[in-house]
């Protein structure tokens, strides 16, 4: 795992954009994995300054989320496919037929999970993708448990996941209890992964991420059997890394 250390969650919003244009521009068709939750929504902003700007463009690029709760509806302001049109597609070129994110209100879920599936690989599989980190070492809704096999699957969210996210919503009941996930296979099919990581309370999953034993009880070790993937961290999330292990 390749380790970009920088001080502050601005770097770190700043370095990967750098990174992702970096990659759009040398990728033909750039194929990118996008995430929700508070981490990414710096870089998202960058993009957008950047597009803005006329230093990149994303008319050639296709995106997929990783994964969007069941049971909002796509204008419901706490679906992430709301999420993601808010903070990001509404405000740069993208083609939105060329948007993916899974679709948490379907008649037949698993029908959905197939669908998409499908879908990834037709693009050609994930150039990029972006990941953040739950608390519990969640990758997308991967949750502690979820076999590394994997694929695009329903799952039962996590009390932990749930309260960690019932600050969007008014109260935690409102939470859904299950999400629509990329499986963790799937994430690890991505030719390239961009885990960022933000942030003191989120120093003791960096530990278990980088120094712990690779396990389906931490998803996110997983990404230690991937051979390219960069862990864009700031010094807080950083903490409790031992030194030694930073310098490999
Ligand atoms: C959510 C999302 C993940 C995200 C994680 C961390 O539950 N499903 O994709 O990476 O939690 O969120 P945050 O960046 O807000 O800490």
């Amino acid at each position: 795992m390749n380790i970009i250390k920088v001080k502050d969650y601005e770097a770190l919003s700043e370095k990967a954009c750098e990174y992702l244009i970096d990659r759009i521009r040398a990728v033909e068709k750039t194929v990118l994995g996008l995430a929700t939750g508070s981490t990414p929504e710096g870089l998202y902003k960058r993009l957008i300054e950047k597009y803005r700007e006329g230093n990149v463009s994303f008319k050639d690029v296709t995106t997929f989320n990783l994964d969007e709760y069941v049971g909002l509806k796509k204008e419901d302001p706490n679906s992430y496919y709301y999420f993601m049109k808010d903070k990001l597609f509404n405000h740069i070129d993208v083609e939105m037929e060329n948007v993916y994110l899974p679709k948490g209100v379907v008649a037949d879920l698993e029908g959905e999970c197939s669908e998409y599936e499908r879908l990834i690989q037709t693009a050609g599989n994930i150039d990029v993708q972006i990941l953040g980190l739950g608390l519990n070492g969640h990758i997308g809704f991967n949750e502690p448990g979820t076999a590394f096999s994997s694929r695009t699957h329903i799952v039962e969210l996590d009390a932990s996941t749930r309260e960690a996210n019932a600050r969007f919503f008014d109260s935690i009941d409102e939470v859904p209890t299950q999400a629509i996930t990329m499986g963790i296979e799937t994430i690890m099919e991505s030719k390239e992964i961009v885990l960022l990581v933000s942030g003191e309370k989120k120093a003791e999953a960096v530990k278990q991420l980088i120094e712990g034993e690779v396990s389906e009880d931490f998803p996110a070790t997983v990404l230690r059997n991937h051979d390219k993937v960069t862990l864009i961290a700031d010094e807080g999330a950083l903490g409790k890394v031992g030194k030694s292990l930073l310098l490999k």
